[in-house]
């Protein structure tokens, strides 16, 4: 009782818990000290204040006012989101939760989006660093940012066969459907500080002079100057980052034309499935064409055996490693492999490295879920409210988003947009098209690859996909989620 009235006293500072600041990006300091073989610890300081002064603290996070001054960056910088998502846990003075973001995340994403909460290191695979501004799950090119709809289909869905839950399970919660498009913005809100970060630390300082000051607030007063010298260096990666992510805002050109979208705008072929195709599909063909996928497969363009194995079952003696753990070790010069090498990181935020295994795919757990229509979920009210839920501009483009309103969910899509635009982030290529390399793969090619992979999954699993929690459980006790 006591905590409550402090609680609705003090708002959102909530009972016992000290403020916060967002940890700083240890590990790219100590990969920028070896690159530039200088100690950047002053440095590192004046990162963390600009930081600070752009984008405030977990508790009172801001957007930097550059982008707030600006029209053109409106449906990025919502201050409402923000304010619900960040925080620690409690009720603000409408009674309205606040703080979501540590009540459902940040016990894996850490409250900095670093990817290094409390379980972190228990989990296989780790939860994402967002910091990076890499994604792997989205509808948009490969290279691009994931569009906010992209986010909200992964908090929904989850990413099933890892321990990323699906929020759509989580039905205590009377707002979890509007809860979900404010924890996308907030990741969105956490990645673009932590890329900004990335790029003070790796460009704007290395072409600093050892005189120039980066950023200091008592210049304001001593040397205004020096002080917006600093401020609009700090601006211009801002932009840079925001523009980057505007690219993907309201879904419109990188989604329809990333290669994925490009082919179900092309073709019925993402609608049907393996078993009404091999009632529909006339004479041998049917056959032909899993034969005719069996062989691309194997074969030197495609070249999916090669980390999936000939059985899909994916090779074992194939090692390579996500984006996320090459760049603290391989491209600071440390081996995953070596023990002794990477061991001291550990205290800068470093999990043990582990090898991306190419996926299983004799197992049906797919973990990108491409659309958000027609989910094995029964809670159909769900689906309804959701696009409703989200704001109007996302709605409105969601409009013009072809793939979104008639593609169906399945593992079809799953496996189409892993083939077609990769997995960003993970060693899974994007494969070599017809359109744009000679002796790339035809849109025909494309089907009989993607029902040849199909057929693996199918005669082991007649169960529907599952998602979020249950379906990691599941994997784990058949040795999936690799
Ligand atoms: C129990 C741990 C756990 C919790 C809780 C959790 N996540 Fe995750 N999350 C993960 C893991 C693990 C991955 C990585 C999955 C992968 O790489 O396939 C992930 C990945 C993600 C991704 C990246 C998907 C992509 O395209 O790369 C986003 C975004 C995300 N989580 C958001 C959230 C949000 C928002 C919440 C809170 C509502 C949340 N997560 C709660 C474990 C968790
Ligand atoms: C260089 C190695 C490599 C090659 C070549 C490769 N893959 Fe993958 N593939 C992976 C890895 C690694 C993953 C796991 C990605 C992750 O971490 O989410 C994966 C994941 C997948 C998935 C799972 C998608 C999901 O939503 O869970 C499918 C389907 C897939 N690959 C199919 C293929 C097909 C078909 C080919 C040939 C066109 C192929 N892969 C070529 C490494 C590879």
């Amino acid at each position: 009782m006591p905590c409550l009235f402090v609680l609705l006293l003090v708002v959102t500072s909530g009972c016992n818990q000290k403020p916060v600041d967002f940890v700083s990006n240890q590990l790219l300091s100590f990969r920028m000290e070896r690159e530039l073989r200088e100690d950047l610890g002053g440095r590192s300081i004046e990162v963390a204040n600009a930081l600070r002064f752009a984008f405030g603290t977990p508790d009172l996070p801001k957007w930097p006012d550059i982008l707030v001054e600006s029209s053109r960056y409106h449906s990025l910088t919502d201050q409402k989101s923000l304010a619900r998502a960040s925080g620690p846990v409690g009720r603000n003075f409408d009674l309205v939760e606040v703080g979501l973001f540590r009540k459902q995340c940040a016990q894996c994403h850490g409250i900095s989006g670093d990817g290094f909460g409390p379980t972190a290191a228990l989990l296989d695979p780790y939860p994402r660093d967002f910091r990076r501004g890499t994604f792997k799950f989205k509808n948009a090119f490969y290279g691009t940012r994931p569009s906010v709809e992209d986010l909200i289909q992964t908090i929904t869905f989850g990413v099933p066969g890892t321990s990323m839950p699906a929020m759509a399970n989580l039905k205590r919660s009377k707002h979890y459907a509007d809860d979900i498009p404010i924890l996308a913005r907030y990741v969105r809100f956490l990645a673009i500080r932590g890329e900004v970060e990335r790029e003070l630390m790796m460009d704007t300082i290395r072409d600093l002079d050892s005189e120039d000051v980066l950023f200091d607030t008592n210049l304001q007063e001593t040397s205004p100057e020096a002080f917006k010298n600093g401020l609009r260096r700090i601006n211009e990666v801002i932009i840079r980052v925001a523009d980057r992510w505007m690219l993907s805002d309201g879904l419109k050109e990188s989604q329809s034309q990333s290669p994925f979208n490009a082919f179900v705008a092309r073709h019925d072929f993402a609608k049907s499935d393996l078993n009404s195709d091999s009632k529909s599909m006339a004479g041998n063909l049917f056959q032909e064409s899993l034969e005719s996928g069996r062989a691309l497969f194997e074969g030197s363009i495609a070249a999916c055996a090669q980390c999936h194995g000939k059985d899909g079952t994916g090779d074992p003696k194939w090692k390579d490693y996500d984006e996320w753990t090459k760049d603290w070790t391989i491209r600071a010069g440390i081996n995953p492999m070596a023990r002794a090498e990477w061991k001291p990181l550990k205290q800068l935020g470093l999990l043990k490295p582990v090898a991306a295994f190419p996926r299983n795919l004799t197992l049906q757990a797919y973990r990108g879920i491409p659309t958000i229509d027609n989910l094995p979920i029964s809670d159909s009210s769900l689906h309804d409210s959701l696009p409703e839920k989200a704001s109007a501009e996302e709605t409105s483009s969601r409009e013009d988003a072809p793939v979104l309103k008639h593609a169906k969910s399945s593992s079809r899509l799953a496996i189409l947009r892993a083939v077609l635009n990769g997995i960003e982030g993970s060693p899974m290529p994007a494969a070599a098209l017809a359109a744009s390399t000679d002796g790339g793969l035809r849109d025909e090619q494309i089907m009989d690859l993607v029902r040849f992979v199909e057929s693996l999954s199918n005669s082991t699993n007649s169960a529907p996909a599952l998602t979020g929690g249950k379906a990691a459980g599941l994997a784990v006790l058949m040795g999936a989620g690799q």
